[in-house]
C-alpha cells in the first residue's frame, strides 16, 4: 500500500526515520514518500493499460512543483483546474498537450492562460463558459480542443460537499441538455468540442457509479456521432479511492474491470483525472505533541498541527490513523483505530486554533502520550499541505521528499515574513 512502516518500534519513510526527519525539519512537517508516489501511479496505469489512457494527475490533491515534476518524468499528463495551477503543471514541464484544464468558474484571464499555453483540452462547464472561450479562440485566431463536462446524476455515496455528478450540484451541464449544447455550438466553431468530460465526486469506493455513468455518456456519444459530431475523446475524471482505515477502497483493478470493457472498442481516446489515489497515502503530517491535559471529563493531546494542516476531519468529518511515532512494544498492525492493546487511552487530538472544530481526531485511543512525544497523522498526501491555510497567522510548514535513504527539503517553512509579504506596509 505504501512504504511508510514501523521497524524495530519506529516509524520510517523509506529507509528514513521519521524521528530524525522530525529532528531536521523541525514540526509539524508534511514527509511525502517518492517510492509510493511513482508505485501509485505505475500500478494506475498497469490497472488500465489496455486503454493506453492519457494519466493526468490532478494537481489539487497535492500540488508541489517537484512532486509534478516527478510524476511527469513518469508519465503523468496534468489535470488543473486554474491558472495557478497551469502555472504549477508549466513549472513542472509538463508538456501543454498533456494538460486537461477543468473548473466550473474559469475566468477569462485563465481561459486566455489557456489558449496561450495550448493546453490540450479545456473541459467546458457551461454554455456561457463555451461562448466565451468562442469569442477568445475566434480573436486570436486559436482553434483549442475541448470536451463538454457533462452531469450525468450518478450518486457516488461520497460525502455531500465531493458529491459532483449528480443532478444540483454546480458542476457540468446536465445529461439532458448535453447534445443540445453541441447542436447549438455546431461543428464549425473556433472550439473543437470533441470530447465528453465526467468527474463523479471524491473519493468513489462504488465502482457501478462509474459504470452507470459511462453507459449513459457511451449513450449521449453514440446520438452526437449519428448526427454527424465527430468524438473522439473521454476524460473519466478521478475520484479512485484511497485506504484511510485500510480497508474501505476498492482495488484499482475493480474500477479497470467496470471502466475497461465499456472502453476498450469505443474509438475514444481515454483520459484520467486522479489525484488522491496516488498521493493520499504517499505522505504524512509530522507533529509534536505541545501539551496533555483533561478537562470536562475528557483528555486533550493538544498538538503543534492543526485544522490548519490537515482540514479534513474539520471538514468532512474524515477519519485520518494517528499513532506515536516511536511505539516500541505498541507498533500498530494495521491503520483501524482499534488497536489490539490493553493500555490505550482514549484522547481527543487537537491542535492549537482557537476553533472548536479544530481537531485530528476525537476519542481515538492511543498508547499513553506525554508533552514532547511525536504523532503520526497518515494519509495526509493528498488534500491536506494543498487545503493548508495561515489562519491565526500560522506559517506553513514544510514538505519534505524522502527517496530511499535520502531526504530533501521541497517546501521551505514559512516564517513571518512570508505572512506579511503581500500586504502593503510601506504606507505604516
Ligand atoms: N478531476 C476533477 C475535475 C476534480 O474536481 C477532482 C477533485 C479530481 C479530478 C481528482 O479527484 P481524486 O482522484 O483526487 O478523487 N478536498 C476533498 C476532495 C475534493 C476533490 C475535488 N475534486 C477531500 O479532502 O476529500
Amino acid at each position: 500500500m505504501d512504504f511508510f512502516t514501523f521497524r524495530n518500534g519506529v516509524l520510517h519513510c523509506e529507509e528514513r526515520s521519521a524521528a530524525e526527519l522530525a529532528g531536521a525539519y523541525g514540526t509539524p512537517v508534511y514527509v511525502y514518500s517518492q517510492r509510493t508516489l511513482c508505485d501509485h501511479f505505475d500500478r494506475f496505469r498497469a490497472a488500465l493499460a489496455e486503454l493506453d489512457p492519457l494519466i493526468c494527475f490532478s494537481i489539487k490533491s497535492c500540488q508541489n512543483v517537484q512532486i509534478c515534476r516527478l510524476l511527469r518524468e513518469r508519465g503523468s499528463g496534468f489535470d488543473v483546474v486554474s491558472g495557478g495551477e497551469l502555472h504549477r503543471a508549466l513549472l513542472a514541464g509538463a508538456d501543454p498537450q498533456r494538460i486537461v484544464f477543468a473548473g466550473v468558474g474559469k475566468t477569462e484571464q485563465e481561459l486566455t492562460e489557456a489558449l496561450d499555453a495550448g493546453v490540450g483540452l479545456l473541459n467546458i462547464e457551461s454554455e456561457s463558459e463555451l461562448d466565451v472561450l468562442e469569442a477568445l479562440a475566434r480573436d486570436k485566431g486559436a482553434q483549442p480542443n475541448a470536451a463538454l463536462r457533462v452531469n450525468p446524476d450518478v450518486d457516488p455515496h461520497t460525502h455531500e460537499y465531493t458529491t459532483t455528478g449528480k443532478k444540483q450540484t454546480k458542476f457540468g451541464v446536465d445529461l439532458d441538455r448535453a447534445a443540445d449544447v453541441f447542436r447549438r455550438h455546431g461543428p464549425d466553431a473556433a472550439v473543437n468540442l470533441r470530447g465528453v468530460h465526467i468527474h463523479l465526486g471524491s473519493p468513489v469506493y462504488d465502482v457501478s457509479a462509474y459504470a452507470e455513468a459511462l453507459d449513459r455518456c457511451l449513450e449521449l456519444i453514440t446520438t452526437l456521432r449519428s448526427e454527424g459530431f465527430a468524438i473522439d475523446t473521454i476524460d473519466v475524471g478521478g475520484g479512485f479511492g484511497a485506504h484511510y482505515d485500510g480497508s474501505e477502497s476498492p482495488p484499482l483493478t475493480a474500477y479497470a474491470d467496470v471502466i475497461v470493457p465499456r472502453l476498450r472498442d469505443a474509438g475514444l481516446r481515454v483520459i484520467f483525472e486522479p489525484g488522491r489515489t496516488i498521493a493520499a497515502n504517499a505522505g504524512i503530517l509530522l507533529t509534536r505533541v505541545l501539551h496533555v491535559k483533561k478537562s470536562g471529563g475528557r483528555r486533550f493531546v493538544i498538538v503543534d498541527a492543526s485544522m490548519n494542516e490537515l482540514v479534513r476531519p474539520a471538514l468532512y468529518g474524515a477519519y485520518h490513523f494517528i499513532w506515536p511515532v516511536t511505539a516500541a512494544g505498541h507498533e500498530p498492525q494495521t491503520r483501524v483505530a482499534d488497536q489490539p492493546f490493553k493500555d490505550l487511552v482514549p484522547y481527543d487530538v487537537v491542535g492549537p486554533v482557537c476553533e472548536s472544530g479544530d481537531f485530528l481526531a476525537k476519542q481515538r485511543a492511543l498508547p499513553p502520550v506525554q508533552r514532547g512525544d511525536l504523532l503520526a497523522v497518515f494519509s495526509a498526501g493528498a488534500y491536506a499541505m494543498v487545503m493548508a491555510s495561515q489562519y491565526n497567522s500560522r506559517p506553513r510548514p514544510p514538505e519534505v521528499l524522502v527517496d530511499g535513504a535520502t531526504d530533501r527539503l521541497i517546501r521551505r517553512r514559512e516564517t513571518y515574513e512570508d505572512l506579511v509579504a503581500a500586504e502593503e506596509l510601506s504606507g505604516t
